[in-house]
Formats: structure tokens, C-alpha cells, sequence
């Protein structure tokens, strides 16, 4: 079954050259370029992708623009319809997908089920929200000096054509995430995957073409952002770009679009704010998740934990003793591994390394991991960090926690408020009162009390500020994202 319903994809060589879609078919690229992907976990090749042409994305973005007017006239009904058949076909394919996630990306086996299966479940719930989702009317006499007469009536309407980008390491979670609620919102997709977690990005498109989309409504064009980002982006024919990714590439987009909507989800450094009253046992294990999971390759991974001397004397040990038991790096197919796998290249292992070393020199301590051998990062924590070091300055994609001893609550207010970044921040304190005063007072898209900085449940509202994103994403949020209001306003005659 899963040979049957993946066989348009690619070829049947070893490894396999996969096909793009074009809106009705998966076919190969004029440009005659593909580029190979490579596991990260021992570099086999998995498979090719096409690069495509200015000329084929021209015809993509031409047909979306042409359908995309009928879509949007489809009974809603019809285009959920299409959705829960998607969500079943992921569920039916669930550990095709889930193996082939994380030989492309390198995830553990829980993570990449818990992708797979979370993917479904959210296409579900945006199919089941869109459906409450409504205009209203606004009369005329509610406003002093008006008569009755005139009846505002607002709807959600499309935007048109939008241009979905999604990043590797949620390369089915994240892409979905944003074609869903394009799709239910009327818009046609064109849509970018990863180029690393492009062949899982392709067969999640496969699923929505068998569930039943026209001819037209998504299309699949791969490619580097380098060479096809700009062209993408800026064509005349796309209304909106939905974005995962850097913060460097979310900014460079931002400057090249120009006036459209724009909803994008880009890096952080996710600060935690331990006080000294806070349970350490509890708060040591989110730390450990919030650092390590898919080896700290989240855009809401712990980054740095800040905290009194005193504090972080006390809650350093807890964390190494944590660590024992629940942090084991290795081989993600591997059962013994647990959170830390490879980091998707070497030349992204190496830049993280480059940041630990920089700590290092300047007067950082290594208590744990601080190596890097190929693309396995050893998982680190560094003490007596300062905040200007690159591990709190930068985005650091990889298992690396920071630790910074402050004087004072207001200090690490100052230090966190201070970043380029805001996407999530946690507080670690048995007083969830003294939390939400903190709360207030950081600049940031959302701030966890005693837990671990965090996208789910995927219906909570999710953003960020200053470099880390535009726009609110999240179920019912997403689908406005997706849509603008519109308003008809019937006047009586006079
Ligand atoms: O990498 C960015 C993701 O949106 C993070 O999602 O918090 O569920 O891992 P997550």
C-alpha cells in the first residue's frame, strides 16, 4: 500500500529521484538539477530533489492564481472533507511516514511518531474549527450620530495565492500547519518544502492530492531557498507568505515582499527564569525536555537559564543527576537513545560547536558534553555564561543549555528583554502569582510558569516577537491568519 500510494513520487532507482508537483502531476524538472539528501544519522543518501525553473514556478503560481477563485466557491463542507480524508491517510501511513522522518531528519522514533500522529490530529481540529469560524453584521445607528439603515456585513475571505515555506525539523508538522488552514480559508497553496525533510514535506502533499484536492489547489516546487526563495516570494501572482525558519532568512524575506500579509515563525533563544523558591526537582526535568529534545533543534528549545548564584549552584547537580537517566545520545533508531540524536549536518554541528568554544574561551565552564564528533553534538551545559556569547546571542540549533547567574529579577528581566529575539520564555517559582507579575514584564510572544517554552497544544495561540516572528499562528488563529476580513455595507436609499 504505501509503494502503491507513494509510486508517482519518484523513480524506482536506489536512491530515488523525486518529482515535484506541478499542481497535476509529479514530474521532473527541466533545469535537469537535483540535490542530494543525506541522512543525518550515518549519511546514507535517501533520496534526490528537483530544483525547478523560474519558468515552472511561472506556470505553478499562474494556475494556482487561475483556480484559485473556484476553490474558494467550493462548499466549505467539501474542502473539510478533504482535510479528514488527509488526517486518515497520515494515520493509515503512520509509520511509513514516521520511519521515513527519521531516517531523513534523524528524530528518535517517539519524536517522529509524535510528529506524525500530532499532524493528523491538528489537520482534524483546523477542519473541525473552520466550520464555527464567522463573519458578522454591524448596524449603522450603534455609533452616535448615525441613523439605522446601513448594515455592515464582515466575512473571511482568501487572500488568493499563498507560498508556504516549512523548515526541517518539523518538515510534515509545520508544512501542514499552514497548508491546512490556507486551504480551508479558500486560498490555492504553493508550497516550499525543507530541502532536508523535502521527501517527508512531498509525501504529506501526495496524501492531500489522493484525499481528493482539484487540479491546481497545491503545488509542490523544490529547491534551495537560495536559488528559488527570492523568485518565489516576490512573484507578482503570490498574496501571502507563511514562513518557518531563521530569523536571518524571515528578516531578508520580510525586506523582499513587500505590501502583503506576511505570518512567520523564526528563531528563539527561549530564556528560563529560575527563582529560588521554585520546586527543582520538577523544573531540572523541563529543563532537560525543553534543551534536549530532537537534540535542542527547536525554534522554542531552552537556549539559557538564568537564576541566582545560589540558585543555579542548587539546581545544576539536579540536572546532571537528571540527566543519568534521561539523556542519551546516539543513533535515533536505537531504543537506548534518548532525546539527543545527530544535528541535520556537520556544518551545522560545527557551528554550534563554534559557539560552545567561543563560550568556552571567554570563561564559560563546560559541566557536561562541550564536543563534537561529525554531526553528534555532545549535550552541554555551560556555566558562568555571559549574555553577549554567541550560545545567548544567536540561535543556537543544537543540545546546548546556558546558564547565566544574575544579581537580581530585574537583571534578568533586563537580559531577557534585551534579546533580538521573543519567542517564549519560562518562570520556574511555587508562587504563580510573583510568576505572572514577571510575566508582564517580558517581551516576549508567550511566557511559560513552570513548564518548558513550547508551540502545543496546538490551539494556543503562537508568536513571536522582535526577530522571532510575525502574525499568530495556532488553530482558530492560523485560519485568520489565512483570510482577511471583508466588509459589504448595504445603505438604505435615501
Ligand atoms: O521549531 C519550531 C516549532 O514550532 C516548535 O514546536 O514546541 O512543538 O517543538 P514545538
Amino acid at each position: 500500500m504505501p509503494e502503491e500510494t507513494f509510486t508517482p513520487l519518484s523513480d524506482t532507482q536506489t536512491p530515488p529521484t523525486y518529482r515535484f508537483f506541478n499542481g497535476k502531476e509529479w514530474v521532473v524538472s527541466k533545469s535537469g538539477k537535483t540535490t542530494e539528501l543525506k541522512s543525518p544519522i550515518d549519511g546514507e543518501i535517501v533520496g534526490k530533489l528537483q530544483l525547478v525553473t523560474h519558468d515552472e514556478i511561472d506556470a505553478v503560481l499562474e494556475k494556482a492564481k487561475q483556480v484559485q477563485p473556484l476553490w474558494e466557491a467550493t462548499p466549505l463542507h467539501q474542502r473539510v472533507k478533504v482535510m479528514h480524508l488527509t488526517a486518515d491517510w497520515i494515520r493509515h501511513m503512520e509509520d511509513y511516514c514516521t520511519s521515513l522522518l527519521m531516517r531523513e531528519i534523524g528524530k528518535t522514533t517517539g519524536d517522529a511518531k509524535s510528529e506524525i500522529v500530532r499532524t493528523a490530529d491538528l489537520i482534524d481540529y483546523i477542519a473541525d474549527e473552520v466550520i464555527s469560524l464567522r463573519g458578522e453584521t454591524l448596524d449603522s445607528d450603534n455609533f452616535p450620530g448615525f441613523e439605522k439603515g446601513r448594515t455592515a456585513i464582515v466575512e473571511w475571505v482568501a487572500h488568493g495565492v499563498v507560498v508556504c515555506i516549512a523548515p526541517f525539523n518539523y518538515p510534515v508538522n509545520l508544512s501542514a500547519s499552514k497548508i491546512v488552514p490556507a486551504l480551508l480559508m479558500g486560498n490555492t497553496v504553493v508550497f516550499k518544502p525543507p530541502t532536508q525533510g523535502g521527501i517527508s514535506a512531498l509525501h504529506l502533499a501526495q496524501l492531500f492530492i489522493k484525499a481528493g484536492l482539484p487540479e491546481g489547489v497545491l503545488s509542490v516546487v523544490t529547491g534551495s531557498g537560495e536559488e528559488i526563495g527570492d523568485y518565489l516570494v516576490t512573484h507578482k501572482h503570490v498574496n501571502m507568505v507563511a514562513f518557518t525558519g531563521s530569523s536571518d532568512v524571515g528578516v531578508h524575506i520580510a525586506t523582499k515582499t513587500g505590501m502583503i500579509p506576511l505570518l512567520f515563525e523564526c528563531g528563539g533563544n527561549n530564556p528560563t527564569l529560575v527563582l529560588p523558591d521554585a520546586d527543582m526537582e520538577p523544573t531540572a526535568r523541563e529543563i532537560i525536555k525543553g534543551g534536549f529534545s530532537y537534540s535542542g533543534q527547536r525554534c522554542t528549545a531552552i537556549k539559557y537559564v538564568l537564576g541566582t548564584q545560589s540558585t543555579l549552584d542548587t539546581l545544576l547537580p539536579i540536572i546532571l543527576a537528571n540527566m543519568k537517566d534521561t539523556v542519551v545520545m546516539g543513533d535515533p533508531r536505537s531504543p537506548e537513545t534518548k532525546l539527543v540524536g545527530p544535528v541535520i549536518s556537520e556544518a551545522a554541528a560545527a557551528k554550534v560547536q563554534a559557539a560552545v568554544d567561543e563560550a568556552v574561551k571567554g570563561g564559560a565552564e563546560a559541566v557536561a558534553g562541550g564536543h563534537t564528533k561529525g554531526n553528534y553534538v555532545e549535550p552541554t551545559l555551560l556555566k558562568n555564561v555571559k549574555p553577549q556569547m554567541n550560545v545567548v546571542a544567536t540561535e543556537v540549533f543544537g543540545p546546548v543549555i546556558s546558564f547565566i547567574p544574575v544579581a537580581s529579577i530585574d537583571e534578568a528581566i533586563s537580559i531577557i528583554n534585551t534579546s533580538t529575539y521573543g519567542l517564549q520564555a519560562s518562570v520556574f517559582t511555587k508562587d504563580e502569582g510573583t510568576g505572572l507579575v514577571i510575566a508582564k514584564k517580558i517581551n516576549v510572544g508567550t511566557v511559560q510558569i513552570n513548564g518548558s517554552p513550547q508551540r502545543g497544544p496546538d490551539h494556543f495561540p503562537f508568536m513571536g516577537v522582535k526577530h522571532s516572528g510575525l502574525g499568530v499562528q495556532g488553530v482558530r488563529y492560523s485560519l485568520e491568519a489565512m483570510s482577511r476580513l471583508k466588509s459589504t455595507v448595504i445603505n438604505k436609499p435615501s
